[in-house]
């Protein structure tokens, strides 16, 4: 069966890298042939918006999925029309993740926690979200931001005129600044029968708007159980098919929905090597219709983001049971180039191995070891 994945990034390589065992087949489709992805299989090179390349793509596959949620709703819909191609995830969840209001008024339909906000669309709607909501607070795109991108902080009225230019021009979202004791998010891939398999909470650490690190489990059951039945509400409501994950703040032991990703997640890479099954393999056999996968830890996983510079591969490897994944992309700031996990037999282990790996990674990274010419 060939799968059909528009985007070709470092999450469309490991959905390939963790289907071929299950002899999947894939094909891509990206706006450049020099892509992560590509080095697994076929890139169809072209524009997200191009609908007879999307076809020619469909036409091509059993199965259509995406790796990347800022694509054409409406060229994907047309491009499959009449096909027997199946498109997982559903569309109407794929127009969700993409707009920040849209997935603000699904949480205010399934009764899930969120920030208050308001709809910005000039200087002067800015000023009354302000007055209204209070500061601080974060101005977002509704739609194309990742990775912090797309977003103004808004600590006091005199950053206001600030935060519109930055952003001004294109619809936003001013919400209230949410001063959270944590983050976590959760994971979970419901199949086509609509059985559903959910990971364990998984805490997350961001700095500048970047996810940096993830532990999971996170052992807190009141805060899982809650999470878990958001999760459920939102991948029924979408009779979902394929891996979702939800992003919270946690107030006073309380989520706060933050945003949603139609597809499998960074804070879920933990997965592949702890978990019984990762969030990859289990969105491919969701989408193929194949059974899932037993999402249960196989222990305590810790997964840190190389961002910008990649470390030297002896360096990250010479931790013991450390596992690196080199996205194969050209370093730049603020670009996600890989990512490396381990997983220890107790959480106490593995936060004493997070803090040491990441001592290692910011030592193998040091301006005075380059000049020094060390490995
Ligand atoms: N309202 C908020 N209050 C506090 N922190 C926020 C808020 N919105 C975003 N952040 C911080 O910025 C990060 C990225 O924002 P997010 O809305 O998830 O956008 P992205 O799509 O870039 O991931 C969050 O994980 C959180 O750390
Ligand atoms: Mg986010």
């Amino acid at each position: 069966m060939t799968i059909g994945i528009v985007g070709a990034g470092q999450l469309g390589r490991m959905l390939a890298l963790a289907g071929y065992p299950l002899g999947l087949d894939f094909l891509f489709l990206d706006r450049s042939a020099d892509v992560p992805a590509a080095v697994l299989a076929p890139v169809v090179a072209g524009e997200f918006t191009d609908r007879a390349l999307l076809r020619r793509l469909a036409r091509r596959c059993e199965v259509l999925s995406f790796d990347w949620e800022n694509i054409s709703v409406s060229a994907l819909r047309v491009a499959t029309r009449g096909l027997r191609t199946r498109l997982s995830p559903p569309l109407r969840a794929l127009a969700t993740g993409q707009d920040r209001l849209a997935e603000k008024r699904l949480f205010e339909r399934l009764r899930i926690p969120t920030t208050r906000y308001a709809t910005v669309g000039s200087r002067a709607a800015l000023e009354r979200a302000c007055a209204q909501i209070g500061l601080p607070g974060v101005l977002k795109t509704r739609r194309l931001g990742y990775d912090g991108k797309g977003q103004a902080l808004v600590r006091r009225r005199a950053d206001i005129g600030a935060a519109w230019e930055a952003l001004g021009g294109v619809p936003l979202l001013y919400e209230e600044f949410i001063d959270f004791e944590l983050e976590v998010s959760a994971l979970g891939t419901r199949a086509l029968d609509g059985s559903e398999a959910l990971y364990p909470l998984t805490r997350n650490w961001h700095a500048g708007g970047m996810l940096r690190l993830s532990v999971a489990p996170w052992e807190a059951p009141g805060l899982e159980r809650q999470a878990r039945a958001h999760l459920r509400a939102v991948l029924r409501d979408f009779s979902y098919v394929g891996t979702l994950a939800l992003e919270f703040f946690v107030r006073r032991g309380r989520l706060i929905a933050n945003e949603l990703a139609p597809r499998v997640h960074n804070s879920g890479h933990w997965t592949i090597e702890g978990a019984v099954t990762s969030q990859f393999e289990n969105h491919l056999r969701a989408i193929a219709g194949l059974p899932l996968g037993r999402t249960a830890a196989t222990g305590h996983a810790a997964m840190v983001n190389l961002i910008g510079r990649m470390p030297p591969a002896a360096a990250v490897l010479a931790q013991p049971g450390v596992h690196l994944h080199d996205y194969g992309k050209s370093e730049r700031p603020g670009r996600k180039l890989g990512h490396c996990t381990l997983v220890a037999a107790s959480a106490a282990e593995r936060d004493r191995r997070a803090r040491k790996l990441l001592r290692a990674l910011a030592q193998s990274l040091s301006p005075a070891q380059a000049q020094a010419g060390a490995p």
